[in-house]
């Protein structure tokens, strides 16, 4: 059974773990004859890459991509485009304690009690290292929306902490370590996620993506939803465990004229009064902004010392050494960004597939 691959028409397949020498992926369907070299994956890498400010992981990756296959004279060939990343700072001794050790909150249970067996080095399959070969997809999945379509991504909550939507600015995001929009909200998160960090501590964050001018059209009834499939693609990263298409829980609270994005025609084109739908109606996209948030949970290695088992059964405080960051929620950005981008063009190509 295979479960390491999503996507219908543009097709993702990652592999890798951790600690191994190296991880990857493999991008099928890409149309041909689309500009590409490793100069348009690595931006995106690198804002993901840790390392970069004190509020993330101190390991140090430079997460240089080489394009092995699918490409030929800086074109897409049609072929499937395989991608690698080498792993290069691996500290498997910080993970010797939790060899034996479940850590409260990450996969090592479940893989346990589902395989039988597990790489413990770095959590294996299960880190969120996995999530770079997301990124490296995302990049070649822009190429297929072309410059147009326009997906981008902010932290909008730290903790408790939420930003004032008042003062949201897409150019603030790319200064601060948070890619927060708010730039009032960053001194204070700086000071929060320090203190969060010197306890031994970590926690959750909120990121809200946004992607415009996808075309109306894109996602199918019933089972091909655009929501449902963007939903599911967010769902799948590393520590994620809420989702919200436009104004998510919060219509629950609204009337249904609150919640109504009003239609008028304007010069000729559909305009909308209001977005609460998230550019989504029935599964399809409406031409408005497509909005997602997603909710991530708090780094689940820490050094504060948690109950736990032994594979052997038998109770045992768990403190995770290593490098981790205090708040996954901030890299995660990209990731998110990523997902959407690959989730979009799936769509994109599955929409010409089917209505030309
Ligand atoms: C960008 C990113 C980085 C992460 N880094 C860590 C980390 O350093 N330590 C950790 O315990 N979990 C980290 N995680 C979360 C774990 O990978 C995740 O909690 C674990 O695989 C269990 O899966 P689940 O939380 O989705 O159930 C990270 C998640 C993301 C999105």
């Amino acid at each position: 059974m295979s479960y390491n691959s999503f996507g219908h028409l543009f097709r993702v397949t990652t592999w890798g773990e951790s600690h191994g020498p190296a991880i990857g992926c493999v991008v099928d369907g890409c149309p041909p004859r689309l500009p590409l070299t490793e100069a348009d994956i690595q931006p995106f890498l690198d804002r993901r890459r840790p390392g970069q400010s004190a509020f993330t992981t101190q390991r140090r990756e430079p997460d240089a991509v080489r394009i092995l296959s699918g490409v030929f004279e800086g074109q897409t060939t049609g072929t499937p485009i395989s991608l690698v990343i080498e792993n290069t700072d691996q500290r498997s001794r910080d993970y010797g304690d939790i060899a034996q050790t479940y850590r409260p909150g990450h996969a090592d249970l479940t893989y346990d009690l589902k395989y039988g067996i597990r790489d413990y080095r770095g959590g294996g399959r299960s880190s969120a290292r996995e999530t770079a070969c997301r990124v490296a997809a995302g990049a070649v999945a822009r190429k297929i929306l072309g410059e147009g379509i326009v997906i981008r991504g902010a932290l909008v909550q730290l903790g408790p902490h939420k930003i004032d939507r008042a003062q949201w600015d897409w150019d603030e995001v790319e200064r601060n370590p948070f890619f927060c929009p708010d730039a009032k909200s960053v001194p204070m998160w700086e000071d929060y996620l320090a203190g969060i960090r010197k306890d031994g501590l970590s926690i959750g964050a909120v990121i809200e993506l946004v992607a415009e001018n996808v075309p109306a059209g894109l996602g199918a009834p019933i089972y091909g939803k655009l929501d449902s499939d963007l939903a599911a693609a967010l769902m799948s990263i590393n520590a994620v465990k809420g989702v919200e298409i436009g104004d998510g829980f919060a219509s629950a609270e609204l009337t249904g004229v609150q919640n109504a994005d009003p239609l008028f025609m304007r010069d000729g084109h559909v305009a909308f009064g209001a977005n609460h739908a998230g550019g989504i109606l029935g599964g399809i996209s409406s031409g408005q902004p497509v909005v997602a948030r997603f909710a991530v949970k708090p780094t689940s290695s820490m050094l504060t010392p948690v109950p736990s088992i032994t594979s052997a059964g038998e109770e045992k405080d768990v403190i995770t050494k290593g490098r981790h960051d205090p708040c996954v929620g901030i890299r995660a950005v990209p990731v998110g960004e990523a997902m959407m981008a690959c989730v979009l063009a799936d769509h994109l190509l599955r929409h010409r597939g089917q209505v030309g």
